[in-house]
């Protein structure tokens, strides 16, 4: 369907032609004094000067050919050129119809489908998920869900940090814990078992007390040095615990990502990029791309328009050892040779963002991706304590997500209990979840990515004011009339949304025109809180309607019945919302 503001526009660029001007001038906005108008062009302010006359005498002629339009209301020139517009009640209505009778409520989907790869997540194996990662998560989950919403092809990787030190860690923690496992016994000649030898508590334990350990234990750390070294150049029995390591890992992440309703289509990692770094090296080297400095192999990448410092893009150390940056690289060889995708977004602490312009400049420049791939950084910000320092635990160390997530579920789970009977235990639990995860990734998507936020857990979770319980308990008002009705009534298939009486029922009615503009934007600029900021006006335009309008003791019935399919667009539209910010609304709460 066309979007509400270009059926306008339309209207207005016709009559702009009609009168000899050029459609240029006939841009509408929604206006920014609702008190007058609820549209408005400013374009004959502008025409006056290319044709020499007085803007309202433009605009007054703009008017005069909008005579027959049947959009407006209201339509009127203001000094000194301004066009005020309003809409005709039952063009809106017949629009409204329109929306509730399209399952997609009137977004199209692109026309140009991309291939887009979204890189978030970036959980490391082995080490807990801290809450540094939970806006990686969250983030990326909803743009995914905004991308694919339009049609396009998206492929979510979680980028496993599985390729490094803290897999050696581990591998020598075990050694001198369980030295007769055959994994260490370099004779061993049979099969490994395939049972891990490793919980995943006892794995999260064995990695800081390893890490501990090599801060202090010169020898201990070589040991572990040593030991990725072999695991990275194929030792049998560590890449054969690698393998375990992973396994044990991602079953405990994949619980964890479940629990955050976010899901991954690709579970690749680090390590699966290290087969196209040979390749890539030689390839760099013989286009002369990259050059020895200091020892290293480096590709200069900066540019002349650069206005800050920007450091070559290191591919080999001194030593041979590949970096962060290699395997970086590597794997956008790696994307492009199996899904070749038009995009690849990254999101990730916007501390990264100098090192993937690095790594983005490099990997055009040595043309791994094609001219027009576009590589793009999603960087978000730090989520902050109410004392503005970076989230910490009560004692001062880093938060585990499981732990934040189970103290804001127990958290919800009281307040919802608090003076309710007749819920039963399992049911609030059930809602308190529910609840809790709207209130967490409403809170932190309602900002914008980039800027850091405090993660005020009190206002996160109140039921009133800008926060995903609000929303929530706004659905489920809805449901619940929704309900009521259907008790007392018979099938209403054949009503329909009935022009605006009031103000109140208009306004709402303006808003829910909105949502395929909202969309597309969140999606342009890969930015959820547009969408955030948007349902949140729609939901106190329809807590205002509802205070103001006593839907279910209206005696008319075809009013009634009006008002309800108005409620249910209402629902529709604050539902797909929410599940394209990755969170769903519970029956009751
Ligand atoms: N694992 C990294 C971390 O914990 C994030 C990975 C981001 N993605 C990437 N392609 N480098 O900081």
């Amino acid at each position: 369907m066309k979007k509400i503001l270009d059926i306008i526009e339309q209207e207005l660029i016709d009559a702009f032609v009609n009168c000899g001007y050029s459609e240029k001038y006939a841009r509408v906005t929604l206006s920014n004094r609702p008190d007058l108008c609820e549209y408005q062009c400013n374009g004959a302010l502008a025409a006056a000067k290319e044709y020499k006359k007085a803007p309202i005498m433009i605009a007054n002629e703009v008017i005069d050919s909008l005579k027959a339009s049947t959009l407006f209301e209201m339509k009127e020139a203001v000094m000194p050129g301004f066009i005020n517009l309003k809409l005709s009640p039952s063009f809106l209505a017949d629009y409204l119809n329109e929306v509730l009778e399209d399952d997609r409520l009137g977004c199209e989907k692109t026309q140009v489908p991309k291939t887009i790869i979204i890189d978030y997540g970036g959980p490391n194996v082995a080490k807990p998920l801290h809450v540094g990662h939970l806006r990686s998560a969250i983030i990326g989950e909803s743009v995914k869900r905004i991308a694919k919403f339009m049609g396009h092809h998206v492929i979510g990787d979680v980028h496993l940090g599985d390729w490094g030190l803290q897999l050696g860690l581990i591998i020598t923690e075990l050694k001198y814990r369980k030295p007769t496992l055959p994994y260490f016994d370099d004779t061993y000649t049979g099969e490994y078992p395939s049972e891990a030898p490793f919980t995943i508590s006892e794995l999260e334990e064995i990695y800081p007390t390893a890490s501990g350990k090599s801060k202090e234990d010169e020898a201990y750390k070589k040991e572990a040095m040593q030991a990725t070294y072999l695991l990275q150049n194929g030792h049998k029995g560590y890449v054969a615990l690698f393998n375990h390591i992973i396994q044990v890992s991602v079953t405990d992440l994949k619980k964890n990502y479940e629990n955050l309703n976010v899901s991954f289509d690709l579970w690749k990692g680090e390590s699966d990029a290290q087969p196209y770094i040979p390749d890539m090296v030689s390839y760099m080297k013989e286009n002369e791309y990259a050059y020895i400095s200091n020892g290293a192999l480096v590709v200069d990448v900066k540019e002349d328009t650069d206005t800050k410092e920007i450091p070559p893009c290191m591919i080999l150390k001194s030593d041979g050892a590949s970096l962060y940056n290699t395997t970086d690289l590597a794997t956008i060889v790696e994307r492009m040779k199996l899904y070749n995708p038009d995009e690849m977004i990254y999101v990730v602490d916007k501390r990264q963002e100098l090192y993937f312009e690095q790594v983005f400049r490099c990997a055009k420049k040595t043309k791994l991706v094609n001219e027009d791939t576009k590589l793009k950084f999603l960087g978000f910000g730090t989520m902050n304590g109410k004392d503005g320092k970076p989230f910490k635990t009560r004692e001062g160390g880093v938060m585990r997500l499981e732990s934040l997530i189970t103290s804001i579920n127990e958290e919800m789970y009281k307040k919802i209990t608090e003076n309710k009977e007749g819920v039963s235990e399992d049911e609030a639990r059930r809602t308190a979840k529910i609840i809790a995860l709207a209130a967490v990734k409403y809170g932190d998507l309602s900002n914008q990515a980039t800027k850091d936020y405090v993660f005020d857990i009190d206002r996160f979770i109140s039921f009133e004011g800008d926060t995903g319980p609000y929303l929530l308990y706004t659905i489920v008002r809805i449901k619940s009339i929704l309900a009521k009705y259907a008790e007392n009534n018979q099938r209403i298939d054949n009503a329909v949304i009935n022009p605006a009486k009031t103000d109140v029922e208009k306004t709402l009615m303006l808003e829910l025109t909105k949502l395929n503009s909202v969309i597309e934007a969140s999606y342009e600029e890969s930015a959820p809180h547009k969408i955030c900021s948007y349902i949140y006006d729609l939901a106190n335009a329809f807590n205002r309607f509802y205070h103001e309008t006593k839907i279910l003791t209206e005696e008319d019935e075809v009013t009634k019945a009006g008002w309800i399919k108005l409620l249910m667009l209402t629902k529709n539209v604050l539902e797909t919302s929410i599940d394209l910010l990755g969170f769903n609304a519970p029956e009751r709460m």
